[in-house]
């Protein structure tokens, strides 16, 4: 489904930013760096409508036909992440109102409310005028949908769409008061229109209340999207796939599973949130979290930047040779491409500092250079095309536990649902296991050897009952503490902590006892805890580790449950790093998971490929700044077109190998 052949290269291209004498420069130096797809009219909804139903496609016919004529396939996408200034002085009410109940203004992006029925509709008009228009274009090889849906609105239109989809989940509101608790702090709903969004208000918001409202918000931007979508469809043919660009993983207000039901093909944004290696193992983490949405399919990096890491309050450089190692770490997960924001940096504009592939300076730059090498070595790649990524491993990611522990009125300000998952990911990353995300509700967790629940706060009760027939029948759960403590209306599983495993772990907790901000606790095995402890008793289960200090002294932290055919691991505390890793080696171990390259060198990455015709493909990126030996591989090298030597392959220090075995 994937616009092929081989493997996409490129990126963002805005050329009404430039002259024709650029677009003469674009042509030349995206054939020298092998640039073989580009996204066009992300932004261009001023230029293609510049009054309300009045259309100028002829610029942009021209660019399409240029871009064919030099081999360059086009994404071409939808520009409704950016409404005119003319659409929002027609329709002001479409405009985004914040939690405060501040009303925005055009000026930036992202200026529209996804509930505004005059924004759908000019949003489904445009899209579907483009697809009218180029559903037939030799160029087009994919339909992009909007651009990272994030914006939420509080407007009063958003409140009426909210109360429909509530009657929808609830039926009535006597159904909605006690899902919510509403008998707390006298908020019974009397009628339905008393139900706001969660606007600004005075203490802690309603938890059920903000949850369902995040729910709501997601199923919104599905909608949207779907209508897009559709009329897309209706001149488009299924040849052309459509998707749109999910947002970096710390962003969240979709439910990134539902998505994936319904794109063609997952696409994703990516930049690095952190320098050196912690930016490695970012990587991996948001293509492994790509390539799970799509149930397992190839998918595509649709942005990364040449030269930004996101870090704080700047952006940082990329060191040299990163550029390369970056993208074929993205194409080793699965990834068909990879492609960046953006051909050209502006000279103008919101983001004019914003690193791409022919910077400020020009093609004789660093830059543009590893670029164009970049494009080489992908072209090099394409027999990957299409191939797959499998893992014996799997850290459960719900949307739903996210946004439930994300409320206000928490037991401690460091239960950070995307660090703790963050966390998980990297201890088996540093481990050398590949890593899917599920779902806790996934109809085959039974494939995983081994599933980690960190920080799975709210489960359904369909989610429990997974998670219980995966261990007895074989599987290995580790739970981390504050997991299963809540259902799906975020209500407590009272009775004893954690109320959805309880019988699975063999434990019952009695109370939860958070630790002061850089409190420690010791374990009776010398390691240490922050953040969290529990008084805990073990009902079946093993104690592998016991509090050594404080109240709960002599008390479980750590045990193991056989169950069924299976084991439950729970960790009751934030474990130091070393003790964590040592953990989930041991828990690895026992449930027969293996690395994909036992005895690589600290440091160097493996992942692999493999097609359906058996053929497999093993990608080594070294992140060290030392060259590396790797024993255990033997197959040609795609990048050097070079016979592994006998000897062992040597990746050069902060390099790339990619090897087709056998
Ligand atoms: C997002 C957007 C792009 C651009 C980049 C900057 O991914 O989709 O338009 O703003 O961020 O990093």
């Amino acid at each position: 489904m994937i616009p092929g052949p081989g493997l996409a290269f490129g990126g963002d291209y805005n050329p009404e930013q430039w002259d024709e004498a650029v677009w003469k420069e674009d042509d030349e130096l995206m054939r020298q760096a092998r640039v073989n797809l580009v996204t066009v009219g992300v932004f261009s909804w001023a230029l293609l409508e510049p009054e309300e139903g009045r259309y100028d496609f002829a610029w942009l016919d021209a660019h399409l036909d240029r871009l064919h004529a030099n081999g360059v396939r086009v994404d071409l996408a939808t520009p409704t992440a950016s409404p005119p200034p003319w659409f929002t002085l027609a329709h002001p009410e479409a405009m985004p109102v914040g939690a405060d109940g501040t009303r925005l203004t055009h000026g930036s992006r992202d200026t529209y409310c996804l509930a505004s029925a005059a924004y759908r509709r000019a949003a489904v008009g445009i899209a579907s005028a483009l697809a009218e228009r180029y559903a037939d274009h030799p160029a087009l090889v994919m339909w992009h949908l909007h651009n990272e849906y994030a914006t939420v609105c509080y407007c009063e239109q958003s409140a009426a769409a909210f109360r429909v989809w509530l009657r929808a989940r609830y039926g009535t509101l006597g159904a909605l008061n006690d899902a919510w608790g509403t008998a707390f702090w006298s908020q019974r709903y009397g009628a339905w229109e008393q139900v706001m969004p969660p606007r600004a208000t005075q203490w802690h918001h309603n938890p059920g209340h903000t949850l369902d409202f995040r729910r709501f918000w997601s199923d919104q931007a599905l909608a949207a999207y779907r209508e897009q979508r559709d009329a897309i469809r209706r001149h488009s043919g299924p040849q052309v796939p459509v998707t749109t660009n999910l947002m970096l993983p710390g962003y969240q207000v979709l439910d990134l599973w539902a998505f994936g039901r319904e794109v063609d093909f997952v696409g994703i944004d990516h930049y690095m949130s952190a320098p050196g290696m912690d930016g490695d193992a970012d990587t991996a983490f948001g293509a492994d979290r790509a390539r799970s949405f799509g149930g397992g399919k190839p998918w595509l990096l649709i942005e990364q930047g040449t030269n930004t890491v996101y870090a704080g309050d700047r952006t940082l450089p990329k060191d040299p040779g990163r550029i390369l190692r970056s993208s074929i770490a993205h194409i080793a997960r699965g990834s068909e491409g990879a492609l960046f924001f953006q051909w050209r940096q502006s000279r103008a504009g919101a983001e004019l500092w914003h690193s791409a592939m022919v910077p400020h300076t020009g093609p004789d730059t660093r830059i543009f250079r590893e670029a164009a090498a970049t494009g080489e070595a992908v072209a090099r790649l394409a027999e990957v095309a299409g191939s797959t990524v499998s893992a014996e491993v799997a850290v459960l990611w719900d949307a739903d536990a996210w946004w439930a522990l994300d409320s206000q009125g928490m037991p401690s300000g460091d239960l950070d649902y995307h660090g703790t998952v963050m966390r998980a990911h990297r201890a088996l990353w540093d481990a050398g296991v590949t890593t899917d995300f599920a779902h806790p509700e996934a109809a085959d967790l039974a494939r995983y050897r081994v599933v980690l629940a960190p920080s799975l706060y709210l489960v359904s009760d369909q989610g429990a009952a997974t998670l219980r027939r995966y261990v007895e029948g074989g599987g290995t759960l580790l739970v981390q503490y504050f997991s299963g403590v809540v259902d799906a209306r975020h209500q407590v599983r009272t009775g004893g902590y954690p109320g959805a495993f309880r019988e699975v772990l063999g434990i019952r907790g009695e109370e939860f006892r958070p630790l002061a901000a850089g409190d420690e606790v010791e374990l009776s095995d010398g390691s240490s805890g922050t953040v969290w402890s529990e008084a805990l008793r073990a009902e079946g289960a093993q104690v592998v580790a016991s509090y050594t200090t404080g109240t709960l002294a002599g008390e479980p932290a750590v045990t193991r449950h056989s169950f069924g055919a299976g084991t439950g691991w729970y960790v009751s505390t934030r474990l130091d790093d070393r003790a964590y890793a040592a953990l989930i080696a041991r828990v690895l171990a026992e449930a027969g998971a293996a690395p994909e390259v036992p005895g690589l060198p600290s440091g160097v990455e493996a992942v692999r490929r493999r097609a359906e015709d058996g053929r497999g493909w093993l990608f080594l990126l070294n992140h060290t700044a030392a060259d590396q030996l790797v024993v255990p591989v033997a197959g040609v090298e795609l990048l050097t077109g070079e016979p592994v030597p006998a000897g062992g392959l040597r990746v050069a220090a902060g390099g790339v190998a990619v090897v087709r075995e056998g």
